[in-house]
């Protein structure tokens, strides 16, 4: 926990942000070369948070892949299941709650097909 009260010195604002559950929808994306630089693909488990967060982490600054929420994880929840996964993205058509998932981990919660699922808790790790 020393790391947050750091955190919490150098960008209070953002706080809200990091260590804290949130509520929002659930969608799927296709990953590939990414905000942060990595390329990954469908098979692997990867998130996505949307612009909002990834740039009011704390640290963010003008390259996306220097930003420090690349080094973090969002663990998602929803109905009895728990899934980790590294943020790799943003979204720029999202809420700002909603989080993303790689096909292949979405599915960990509902079928493909269905888009999208309501209300799921989510925090970064
Ligand atoms: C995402 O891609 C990077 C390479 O660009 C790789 O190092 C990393 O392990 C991948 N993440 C996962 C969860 O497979
Ligand atoms: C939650 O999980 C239970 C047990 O797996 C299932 O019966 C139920 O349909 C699920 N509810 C929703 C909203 O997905
Ligand atoms: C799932 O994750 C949430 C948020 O991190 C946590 O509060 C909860 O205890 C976890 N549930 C299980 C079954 O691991
Ligand atoms: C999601 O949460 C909102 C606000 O709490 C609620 O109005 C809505 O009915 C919920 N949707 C589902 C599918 O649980």
């Amino acid at each position: 926990m020393r790391s947050i009260t750091r955190l919490c010195a150098v960008a209070a604002v953002s706080t809200t942000i990091f260590a804290q559950t949130h509520t929002g929808t659930l969608f799927n994306f296709v990953p590939g070369l990414g905000a942060c630089g990595f390329t990954n693909s469908s098979d692997q488990t990867v998130a996505s948070v949307s612009s909002q967060v990834f740039n009011s982490f704390p640290g963010a600054g003008p390259n996306p892949n220097n930003n420090p929420i690349c080094t973090h994880s969002v663990t998602i929840s929803s109905n009895g299941t728990n899934l980790t996964a590294p943020i790799v993205d943003f979204c720029t058509q999202c809420d700002q709650f909603s989080v993303g998932l790689s096909p292949s981990a979405f599915e960990q919660f509902a079928p493909l097909p269905n888009g999208i699922v309501p209300n799921v808790t989510w925090e970064i790790v």
